[in-house]
């Protein structure tokens, strides 16, 4: 998924239109203001104001104790799995989430933690036979099987709670620990019309992220109950993940959290609008699959995709061309600009 998202040789980057990632989001005039008039103070002594209330006001939404902020969603889910797991423990997880893929095995550099992949289904979830399955037993021989990760949204999936609770039932058989790794939960909220606390509910832990669809320049918030936020805390400071005035970047995340969820229902409207277009064409092989949120797939064999990666440039779009490519819609893509994106992919003959 990551590769051929680095951008090469591209000096206007500003004048793109960007498909890789709903990480690409920049701060927008609004959220610009509030920072610049954000209230700030030392968060390592809890004293930044906005800091203090985006943690709480993220633990209400989710119908948790208490939040914790972190600069990113990969160190706020490395803590979660620190905090709960000991050396010699093991994290149960999708094969292709996250955690497991793309965190550079923080939890086993850093935790001394071993991973369990399971298959991911065709909707993103897990099957609860695998998780079963996958339980070592109490025996010298094996890993301590300890957490079990969930993922919503995978691969821009939203994943049903039905789905959600049968993987979790399956973990809390076996007394496992449940964590989610909701970098995307709002998206799934929206999609499925399930709210925020309903989705968080069955979980003991919840990472959210501020930079990706809800258009914050930085930041994740881990949710959970008060004692594990504490502990959470110590975790982070150790990581480096102790931040000063962070009350700047928090005031953006408040303000999102606050005035821009509803929107993600413009960018997954956006984005089934162009796997319409793309299938209409019957040129391209699309996966966009009936729960898909803000994201589609686009298969290609390398040499095609090199060529669709040059046209795009030339239409001033951004893709991640690969075999498979990934395309992010996001806030920063209006209905002016898909119909740029539409008719780029139209005039593509390669
Ligand atoms: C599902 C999921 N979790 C966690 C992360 C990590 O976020 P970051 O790279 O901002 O730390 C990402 C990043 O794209 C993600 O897609």
């Amino acid at each position: 998924m990551y590769e051929n998202l680095k951008t090469q040789n591209i000096d206007n980057i500003a004048d793109f239109i960007d498909l890789r990632s709903d990480t690409v989001t920049k701060p927008d005039a609004q959220l610009r203001e509030v920072m610049a008039a954000a209230d700030v103070g030392d968060d390592v002594y809890g004293d930044d104001p906005n800091v203090n209330a985006l943690q709480q006001e993220m633990a209400d939404k989710l119908g948790k104790e208490a939040g914790l902020f972190l600069p990113s969603s990969t160190q706020s889910n490395l803590v979660a799995m620190l905090t709960h797991n000991a050396r010699g423990d093991e994290i149960l997880v999708g094969r292709k989430y996250h955690i497991f893929k793309y965190e550079a095995g923080g939890a086993a550099v850093l935790g001394g933690l071993t991973y369990d992949p399971l298959p991911v289904q065709e909707d993103g979830g897990l099957n609860p036979d695998d998780i079963h399955a996958a339980i070592k037993p109490d025996d010298t021989h094996f890993p301590n099987s300890k957490t079990l990760v969930l993922e919503n949204t995978n691969s821009g999936q939203a994943i049903s709670m039905e789905r959600t609770k049968a993987a979790i039932d399956a973990g809390r058989a076996h007394n496992l620990n449940v964590h989610l790794d909701g970098a995307r939960m709002f998206n799934a909220c929206v999609k499925l019309g399930v709210d925020a606390t309903t989705m968080a509910d069955p979980f003991d832990s919840i990472n959210i992220c501020l930079s990706k669809g809800l258009g914050a320049p930085v930041g994740a918030v881990l949710v959970g109950s008060n004692d594990f936020i504490k502990q959470a805390q110590r975790w982070r400071k150790m990581l480096g993940g102790g931040m000063r005035q962070a009350g700047i970047i928090a005031a953006a995340g408040r303000f999102a959290l606050h005035n821009y969820v509803d929107d993600l229902a413009e960018d997954h409207r956006r984005t089934k609008a162009l796997a319409d277009a793309l299938n209409e064409t019957g040129r391209y092989d699309v996966t966009y699959q009936d729960n898909q949120t803000n994201m589609l797939f686009v298969h290609f064999d390398k040499e095609r995709a090199k060529k669709l990666g040059a046209h795009m440039r030339d239409h001033k779009i951004i893709v991640s061309a690969g075999t498979e490519s990934r395309i992010v819609l996001h806030r920063n893509i209006d209905d002016n600009q898909l119909d740029q994106i539409i008719s780029a992919f139209k005039s593509f003959n390669g």
